[in-house]
């Protein structure tokens, strides 16, 4: 079984069909640039010319960054807000004819690691975080999903948790030593509000994670992500189940 999977995110737009049974891409992704302003409609052209692209007749999965619920988009921080209220469920399904799953990008990376990435095997509750423009949440226990919990958002040091240990300050000025320190304080009240057992780390760090792995100290187990940037795209076709 196969589905395309579709990563909206803020800078850029990543698409890939998926074997649902190994988890792996069948192709190298397609990557274009977010339009700007990332509108539904404009987003959506882009989506067309995707599915162009892979001649794509079959189940499809859009990962976007925001709360998703039965298809409806409720909230946009990296996204224009146009995004608000829409159902981009409904849209994507009367413009192609299919069921389009439409859900939240860490959710869909989640999906990805829990079943066949870094979180496969883990038992109890499992957090997993994307860190990169935002931070991004999918909260499981025993494998099940909790959807949209935008740990991200949660307030920290009188502000936007993301707002102060998101990894893109890394690009902005932070050293890679600073950002690790405001991300084990983050790492830790996320603990406190939540216990957690294990915590999978997404993003950039996912990479280079021995540099880090000092730097950061939790009850709960902490290990990188497996499918790296991979994971929205796996995850989103993951979440179709083949449905079309
Ligand atoms: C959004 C989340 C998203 C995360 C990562 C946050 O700003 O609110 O919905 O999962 O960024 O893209």
């Amino acid at each position: 079984m196969e589905a395309l999977g579709i990563d909206v995110g803020g800078t850029g737009i990543k698409a890939a069909p998926v074997d649902l049974k190994k988890g792996k891409r069948l192709t190298k992704r397609l990557r274009i640039p977010t339009p700007q302003p990332s509108t539904p409609e404009a987003v959506y052209d882009v989506l067309d010319e995707m599915i162009a692209h892979f001649e794509w007749t079959g189940a499809i999965g859009c990962a976007v960054p925001s709360v998703v619920r039965g298809g409806v988009v409720c909230t946009a921080a990296n996204i224009d807000d146009g995004w608000i209220g829409r159902n981009a469920g409904a849209d994507l399904a009367q413009r192609y004819g299919r069921t389009v799953t439409v859900l939240n990008d860490a959710d869909a990376a989640g999906l990805a690691e829990n079943t066949f990435g870094a979180a496969a095997e883990l038992e109890g509750t499992v957090l997993l975080l994307t860190l990169g423009t935002g931070i991004g949440s999918a909260l499981f226990t025993d494998g099940v999903l909790v959807p949209n919990t935008e740990l991200g958002h949660l307030e920290f040091k009188g502000q936007d948790a993301e707002l102060y240990a998101a990894a893109r300050l890394v690009s902005r000025g932070l050293s890679e030593r600073e950002w690790a320190v405001r991300l084990n304080e983050y790492l830790n009240y996320v603990e406190d509000v939540l216990s957690p057992d294990h915590l999978v780390l997404g993003g950039g760090i996912s990479k280079n994670f021995d540099q880090y792995s000092d730097l950061l100290s939790t009850n709960a187990t902490i290990r990188p992500a497996r499918f790296r940037n991979r994971a929205g795209i796996i995850g989103a076709a993951l979440a179709t189940g083949g449905v079309t």
